[in-house]
């Protein structure tokens, strides 16, 4: 069984933070014995997230952390900010939304990218928690 890297928290505050971020997450997953494929699709979907962050709220943080359970492993990362949030979830997930004339695709990609999505965002306090899981 591989052991997982300590639990990794990374201020994101510019650019080069949001690569930090994508290159600890791979390092992560690889190190749980992750395939390429999962570490590509969780470090596009931290790559997103953090952007996210320095567009919308100017900072915030990101937080990776792997572990083992009885019959597999997962790495779970937790981005977060203090921005100003997003008003309506629904509509932020949708295909094509965005307010920023982007291509509104980095919340519901990032959707479809994991096994597990959660999202929840008030005034002050904007978190997503994304997981992927293998079984051994
Ligand atoms: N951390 C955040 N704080 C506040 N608003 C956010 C945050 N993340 C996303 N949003 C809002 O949700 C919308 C959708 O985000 P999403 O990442 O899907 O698309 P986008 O950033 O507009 O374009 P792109 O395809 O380039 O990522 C954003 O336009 C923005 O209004
Ligand atoms: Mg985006």
């Amino acid at each position: 069984m591989n052991e997982p890297a300590p639990a990794e928290r990374i201020a994101i505050r510019t650019h080069n933070d949001i690569v930090t971020a994508r290159h600890a997450a791979r390092e992560h997953s690889a190190r749980l014995g992750f395939g390429r494929a999962y570490q590509t699709r969780l470090a596009t979907a931290v790559s997103e997230l953090t952007r996210n962050v320095i567009q919308y709220a100017g900072e915030g943080s990101c937080l990776i952390e792997g572990q083992n359970d009885a019959d597999g492993c997962s790495i779970q990362v937790t981005v977060e900010d203090h921005g100003p949030g997003i008003p309506d979830l629904a509509l932020a997930l949708a295909d094509g939304f965005s307010t920023s004339g982007g291509l509104g695709a980095g919340l519901p990609g990032t959707r479809r990218l994991v096994d597990h999505f959660q999202i929840s965002s008030e005034p002050g306090l904007t978190r997503v928690v994304i997981r992927i899981r293998k079984a051994r």
